[in-house]
């Protein structure tokens, strides 16, 4: 079966006091130990240190919301998949839509990075989604299918552990307009066939979470999607509140 987890991408927010107060804050209102859950933060680079000391041995996982595409050298700029698991990290985010759309990411890139954060120890989080233009010309599936193969086209069935993948339509990013549980559990489901297609049945256990929008009014319902097992929270999670009540719904007992 696949694990649950919930993630906060912090994106470009927060500064050393703001990463003290939030989880001064948070390790109040949630003890991951005791949760049936994942908990991750993404914080920016230059925090995932500090986040990683002081979530210490609470349960709450750190991983950096980009990793670069090659091991090390001149690549001015970049922070490679082994720096982030000596920094502490456990975790990467992948092919993001706004590392797609603003940065210029491709599927090689995507698929070189998946590569590295694999073979670095890390969990990677593949992203995938489609804009507001694709999904008006009903290619949806058809564009989360090639990212998904682009993405993974490197992976092997040995190293499915190491993979979660998060479905962000593009047009629910960070616009307060999210996926209905219905439309989030169409795509859900179209993406387990093909990762059990492509891999058997350790490509059915991958974790998928929805990302887009979720708040804690809307967690709940999503979550309880069949083939929803999480979420991937932007804006949401940089609230201590919020995030621990996004974090309690996806619990069984929460
Ligand atoms: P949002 O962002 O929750 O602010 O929509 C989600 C994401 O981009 O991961």
């Amino acid at each position: 079966m696949a694990a649950k987890i919930v993630a906060g991408n912090w994106k470009l927010n927060g500064s050393k006091v703001f990463v003290q107060q939030f989880f001064g804050e948070l390790k109040q209102l949630i003890d991951p130990v005791q949760m049936d859950a994942c908990i991750a933060v993404f914080p920016p680079a230059v925090y995932a240190a500090q986040v990683a000391d002081l979530v210490g041995e609470s349960g709450i996982v750190t991983g950096l919301q980009n990793i670069a595409a090659h091991h090390e050298g001149a690549y001015t700029g970049e922070v490679s998949a082994a720096m982030a698991q000596d920094a502490g990290c456990r975790m990467a985010l992948v092919g993001h839509s706004e590392r797609r759309t603003l940065f210029g990411e491709t599927d090689e890139i995507i698929a070189a990075k998946v590569a590295q954060g694999i073979e670095s120890g890390l969990t990677v989080v593949a992203c995938v989604g489609e804009t507001l233009e694709q999904r008006q010309q009903d290619s949806a599936a058809e564009v989360v299918e090639s990212q998904l193969a682009g993405a993974l086209k490197d992976v092997t069935s040995g190293q499915l552990p190491s993979v979660v993948v998060a479905y962000e339509p593009v047009w629910a990013i960070g616009t307060g307009e999210t996926a209905s549980p219905e439309q989030a559990q169409e795509i859900h489901a179209l993406i387990r066939r093909w990762l059990k297609n492509q891999f058997g049945q350790a490509g059915a256990d991958i974790s998928l979470l929805y990302g887009g929008s979720v708040k804690p009014d809307n967690a709940k319902e999503l979550f309880a999607q069949a083939d929803i097992d999480g979420g991937l929270i932007g804006g949401a999670s940089l609230q201590p509140q919020s995030f621990a009540a996004i974090c309690n719904a996806v619990c069984s007992d929460g």
